[in-house]
């Protein structure tokens, strides 16, 4: 089968078209035929070796400490179940389905074989497969920090910081979900879009600090890595939250971090969504109320292109590979 394959660490140039073995499939495994697949931080981060401060050698432990162990990137998927194992029960030939990989990657390819039981579901049948492959990336990662980590409640004011972004479009749809007061913090030609899908309010970060507004949150969720605590210190109402999703080394090692006292918090950490998550996300989308963003369609051959434009960390929700057999 066809596949977008990168061997060694580096820029987009290292993404190359590649004729790989089509997978096998175990028992309990479903083969889906790709039809669309998305290029996110995370592929970038997997293929640069670019880690948030403190992480440069973390990154190969994680991602293989010479070179790369997994030589397909691509966290999400949506397509067309092809085969089945002789086990699986909840899917047939023919289902039309999403599915999450996350850091085991391999979607950037024409064939993905998945436990049935993995993060797989129904694709929702008014999204388009382009629409449905960027609908998990963001939302597995926001879903469980928000409801899961800061314990989101109805009310609550919540401030995300890097609203444009994968992570950021999803929190804020489902922030709103669970009856939240949003503002989102971006840049001037993104201010329409986080208005569009639901922000009651946006700031636009190149003409006013949100930590000098004097206005507070209770929960801050931060993708850009630019809030460090002591930044929003006075901006978390008392018991306030703040996620850091692009959380620093510091960060992850506690230090810096409110006094017990103050009964504020920093999450930080690696996000761990369920596949019942993936179902929930599905069926928000099937109601309408989580809509993907899309920024930029590519044919999979040109997955370097996408790469390069991903690497530039300003594009709007998703960038879409399109797959065609
Ligand atoms: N902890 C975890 O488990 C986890 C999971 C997923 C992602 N992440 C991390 O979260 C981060 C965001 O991921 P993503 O996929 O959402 O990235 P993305 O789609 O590339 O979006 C990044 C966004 O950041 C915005 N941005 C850049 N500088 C900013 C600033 N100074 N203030 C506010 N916004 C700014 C950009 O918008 P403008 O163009 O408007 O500036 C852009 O839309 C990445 O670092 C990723 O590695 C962590």
């Amino acid at each position: 089968m066809k596949a977008m394959t990168y061997r060694r660490y580096g820029g987009p140039d290292v993404v190359t078209l590649a004729n790989v073995p089509k997978p096998t499939l175990k028992p309990n495994e479903v083969l889906i035929r790709i039809l669309a697949t998305t290029v996110t931080s995370a592929d970038w981060r997997a293929r640069s070796l670019s880690m948030p401060g403190g992480f440069s050698l973390f990154g190969r432990l994680v991602f293989g400490l010479l070179r790369p162990r997994q030589p397909i990137l691509g966290t999400e998927l949506a397509g067309i179940i092809d085969a089945i194992g002789p086990a699986v029960s909840r899917f047939r030939v023919g289902d039309e389905v999403i599915a999450f990989t996350g850091g085991r990657f391999g979607c950037h390819a024409e064939y993905r074989a998945i436990a049935e039981d993995g993060m797989t579901a129904l694709k929702p049948e008014n999204l388009s497969f382009e629409e449905a492959a960027s609908l998990s990336f963001g939302a597995m990662n926001a879903l469980p920090f928000l409801r899961d980590q800061a314990r989101i409640r109805r009310g609550d004011h919540v401030l995300v910081v890097g609203a444009s972004g994968a992570v950021g479009t999803a929190a804020i749809q489902i922030a709103k979900h669970f009856g939240a007061v949003v503002t989102g913090v971006t840049s001037t030609g993104n201010v329409a879009l986080v208005q569009s899908i639901g922000a009651d309010r946006a700031i636009d970060y190149t003409k006013v600090d949100f930590a000098t507004t004097g206005d507070s949150w209770d929960i801050i969720l931060d993708t850009a890595g630019t809030v460090p605590f002591k930044r929003c210190e006075m901006s978390l109402k008392p018991g306030g939250r703040l996620v850091a999703v692009q959380g620093s080394l510091g960060q992850w090692l506690g230090l810096g971090k409110p006094s017990r006292k103050s009964g504020k918090r920093v999450i930080t950490g690696v996000a761990a969504p369920t596949p019942e998550d993936l179902r929930t996300i599905a069926d928000l989308a099937a109601k309408g109320e989580l809509k993907p963003v899309i920024d930029r369609v590519y044919p999979l051959e040109d997955a370097a292109k996408a790469h390069a434009y991903v690497d530039t960390g300003r594009k709007r929700g998703s960038v879409v590979l399109r797959v065609v057999g």
